[in-house]
């Protein structure tokens, strides 16, 4: 007979095909303590703050593409950031519950035979990543990208890589792949204390109104605030699975991207209608982190260094908020009153930002950090430019890192209006660039580097152009 407690309807959690109950996961619990306390201790805490990717695991959620054929996706998640009573409801798929020492799945013996796993620690999150590669429905070549958040400290990725690219197609009877024919999990309405899934936006907004109430969705800032800066809000109104906010709707003069949208999610359904975010998407965190990360979330931060917000500020975007009054739609360039913060009023949340069409003919996003992928900014820069017959005849920039928030290179702008796309000709708006802002010297860069990465991104950005020459 099983030892199981019983699994309270709406709070049962399918961790490798068995029903949990969801039991000892209020906040500040997290899925990774939660799963390692039923003794599913393959993933592991190696930084807390979703840089390594020791915690990864399985989540089946609605398919990124929201593809009829496959509806739902293995999609691997950072189990360190997100609370565990954001499982329920959900199935949960652990290494454990992948294969067994006698019978490895595809992933682990990959690993195994080509040298891909030394001490061990990491390998759990190295498979859960490279198993939610693994099923990706249509999938050609291995995407490396899918294991950009995790990180090994003794192995060296070659044989990790080897070992990912040695993966043919999932078994004709593999029940994993099966599963992305059937619908994903709905995710119920449910309270534990601290935390609330709410049925309705609604209800969702009542919540929010409660004293010490803050909206979570893919949790992947909040989850470092409650790590390793101990913030404990008194309610946790989980926003991230509700149908108003996970809307995205393209139209002749508008693109609408609703806020509880991952950037996996955006990505895959914009299948590079807006280029300009196609160039942001690969440069923000890694896979694990996009997988969580939404675009409410990044604009929620009001952080001066997060990086969607150059680039809407460049496509010239709207930001709609929701509140008990209704919906009040504020230009992005008015969003942002100081260092993170905004009109926002406490009890709204951002429903979805509007991005106005037709897009302009060149757009680019520069990102300076320290690490080529899955780093902080220290400088972002986001072009939008009218380019006609050598001529720029409209220009958007917008900048991060640079000020309290993010902003308009207004002057820079005003300079490139009319002027030849040529080194003479951007001089004047490279010189104005150069100069805007405020930038600080922290322990990203200095305000010098700063401005010296500012002065040169138009001669970049032109040399970069096909033909294009620097001064
Ligand atoms: C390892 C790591 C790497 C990262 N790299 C990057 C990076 O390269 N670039 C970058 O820009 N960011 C980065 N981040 C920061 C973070 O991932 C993003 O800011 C992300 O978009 C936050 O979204 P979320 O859904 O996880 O937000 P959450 O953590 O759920 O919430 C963040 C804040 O926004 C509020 N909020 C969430 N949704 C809404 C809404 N709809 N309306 C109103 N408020 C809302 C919450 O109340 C909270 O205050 C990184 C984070 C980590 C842990
Ligand atoms: S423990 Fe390092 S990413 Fe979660
Ligand atoms: S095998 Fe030791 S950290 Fe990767």
């Amino acid at each position: 007979m099983s030892t199981e407690p019983a699994a309270r309807p709406g709070v049962a959690v399918t961790v490798n095909g068995a029903a949990r109950a969801l039991v000892g996961a209020q906040p500040p619990v997290t899925a990774l303590d939660w799963l390692r306390g039923l003794g599913l201790t393959g993933a592991k805490e190696g930084c807390a703050e979703g840089e390594c990717g020791a915690c990864a695991i399985l989540l089946a959620r609605p398919a990124p593409d929201a593809s009829p054929a496959a509806p739902t996706a293995w999609t691997a998640i950072n189990a360190c950031l997100v609370p565990a009573a954001a499982l329920a409801g959900q199935e949960v798929v652990t290494a454990e519950g992948l294969g067994a020492p006698d019978a490895l799945h595809p992933v682990q013996r990959e690993l195994a035979v080509r040298g891909g796993s030394q001490c061990g620690y990491c390998t759990p999150g190295f498979v859960c990543s490279m198993a939610a590669e693994f099923y990706r429905p249509g999938r050609g070549a291995f995407d490396h990208h899918a294991l950009s958040g995790n990180l090994c400290r003794c192995t060296g990725y070659r044989p990790i890589i080897e070992a990912a690219e040695a993966l043919v197609a999932p078994a004709a009877d593999d029940p994993l792949a099966a599963r992305t024919t059937a619908p994903p999990p709905s995710a119920p309405a449910h309270a534990l204390p601290g935390w609330v899934r709410p049925g309705s936006l609604t209800e969702a907004l009542a919540r929010l109104g409660e004293p010490g109430a803050v909206a979570v969705a893919g949790s992947t800032d909040l989850g470092v605030e409650a790590n390793l800066r101990g913030a404990r809000p008194d309610l946790l109104v989980a926003i991230d699975r509700l149908d108003e906010l996970r809307v995205l709707t393209v139209a002749d003069e508008v693109v609408e991207i609703g806020a509880a949208l991952t950037l996996s999610e955006v990505e895959a359904r914009l299948a590079g209608r807006i280029p300009l975010l196609d160039a942001v998407f690969p440069q923000f965190a890694s896979r694990l982190i996009r997988n969580g990360a939404t675009f409410g979330g990044n604009l929620g931060t009001g952080s001066p260094i997060g990086d969607l917000l150059p680039a809407l500020l460049a496509l010239d975007a709207d930001v709609v908020l929701v509140g008990p009054a209704g919906e009040r739609t504020v230009p992005l360039t008015a969003f942002f009153t100081g260092y993170r913060r905004s009109v926002r009023q406490p009890g709204e949340l951002i429903a979805r930002v509007r991005i106005p069409l037709p897009l302009a003919t060149t757009t680019a996003f520069h990102k300076i950090a320290k690490r080529r992928f899955d780093d902080i900014s220290s400088v972002a820069v986001a072009f939008a430019l009218d380019i006609v017959d050598g001529v720029v005849r409209g220009a958007a920039i917008g900048l991060g890192g640079v000020a309290a928030t993010p902003i308009r290179a207004t002057a820079a702008e005003h300079a490139l209006a009319g002027a030849a796309w040529t080194p003479a000709g951007i001089a004047p708006a490279a010189a104005a660039l150069a100069a805007a802002g405020t930038p600080l010297d922290d322990h990203r860069a200095s305000a010098s580097y700063r401005r010296a990465m500012l002065g040169q991104a138009l001669p970049r950005l032109l040399a970069e152009q096909p033909g294009g020459r620097a001064s």
